[in-house]
């Protein structure tokens, strides 16, 4: 089957269009054929090797960790799919790889499309609707009237969260150029911020939570406009030890983890804040749950540009640039 793969990893040249074996299926797997496939901030990182001391991939590896499909062939021991059905799924963390026309998946990580949406827009939404579920829904336990601060929101994390904040009738504030305000605006928006003349820090005071998708100093400013009791859930890093047990890593890698979250971590304390790192995982449940939302008209996907599968690379380098407005998408087939 066509693929785009690395061969190793470091920043220079993207991925290569290859011919890979199509991949096996066990007993309880589907192997989905691939419609469209999302890009994500997360295929650049690992093709350049921020992750390799946390997820061990062999090499060559496909990219890819979004995907909207129809089921080819379902496992012996696969209850929920039949062949034929229209499915979507962020893969597990440890079989990725939809920049192909093939990818085989545990049943558990897997749903169905929702109907309304085409192939395109399906392969839009479950590693960024998986993120904002677990960081808002799972881990802040959002409640109606509570203050949530998005940063980026009209990125693709923040364009899904935003909506979702929404939903469960929080008030929320969001940090975007002036150039996207309407768009995070007709998301829900309550309160929006041009990170490029104003600072937040200035305008926000007593949110219940922040969920932080940038680096540097606004991870400190963030921790300052909430109130005492409040959430910053953080999934730019740095990671905490809780996420270093969750991944099983090894005692040093622990210990690294332990280290570079350390400042944060007394800062929250100080603050009588928490501080805690997100790394979203496949869960085909909770994307059951986000279907149901997108068939009723709650949440509606943002597509800023689809690409050709043979322009992987250029969908990828747009990705890069950091100015997507909502979600970039190839289409397979
Ligand atoms: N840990 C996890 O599980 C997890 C999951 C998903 C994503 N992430 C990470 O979260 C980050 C965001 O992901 P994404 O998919 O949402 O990225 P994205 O779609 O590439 O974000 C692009 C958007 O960010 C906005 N932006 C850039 N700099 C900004 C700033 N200083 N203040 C406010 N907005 C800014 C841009 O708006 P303008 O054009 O107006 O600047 C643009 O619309 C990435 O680092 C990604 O790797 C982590």
């Amino acid at each position: 089957m066509k693929a785009f793969v690395i061969d190793r990893y470091g920043s220079r040249g993207g991925v290569r269009a290859a011919e890979m074996p199509e991949p096996e299926v066990g007993d309880d797997d589907v192997l989905v054929q691939i419609h469209a496939a999302g890009i994500n901030p997360l295929d650049s990182k690992i093709k350049d090797g921020e992750f390799k001391l946390i997820l061990p991939y062999r090499l060559p590896l496909i990219l890819g960790n979004d995907v909207a499909g129809v089921v080819a062939r379902a496992g012996s021991q696969v209850r929920r799919f039949k062949p034929g059905d229209e499915v979507y799924a962020r893969p597990d963390k440890d079989r990725i790889g939809t920049f192909a026309e093939f990818i085989s998946m545990k049943e558990d990580a897997v749903a169905k499309k929702p109907g309304e949406l085409t192939m395109e827009e399906a392969a839009s939404i479950p590693l960024v609707g998986l993120t904002a579920w677990q960081a808002l829904i799972e881990k802040a336990n959002l409640k109606k009237g509570q203050k949530v601060l998005i940063h980026a929101g009209s990125g693709g994390v923040g364009t899904f969260a935003i909506q979702l904040a929404k939903h469960v009738g929080a008030i929320v504030a969001t940090t975007t150029s002036a150039a996207n305000f309407d768009l995070v605006k007709r998301l829900g928006a309550d309160i929006v911020i041009d990170y490029r003349k104003d600072d937040f820090e200035q305008i926000l005071q007593d949110y219940d939570v922040v969920l932080n998708s940038l680096g540097g100093e606004i991870l400190d400013k963030s921790l300052r406009v909430l109130k005492p009791g409040g959430k910053l859930i953080s999934i730019s890093g740095p990671p905490d030890p809780a996420f270093a047990k969750d991944m099983r890593l090894s005692w040093i890698m622990r210990q690294a983890i332990r280290f570079l979250s350390y400042r944060i971590r007394t800062k929250a304390k100080r603050h009588r804040v928490s501080y805690s790192f997100l790394f979203m995982r496949a869960n085909g449940d909770q994307l059951r749950e986000i279907s149901s939302l997108i068939d009723s008209g709650i949440i509606r996907p943002v597509v800023d540009r689809v690409f050709p599968f043979a322009s992987t690379n250029e969908a990828m380098a747009y990705v890069e640039t950091g100015r997507a407005k909502g979600k970039v998408v190839v289409k397979v087939r």
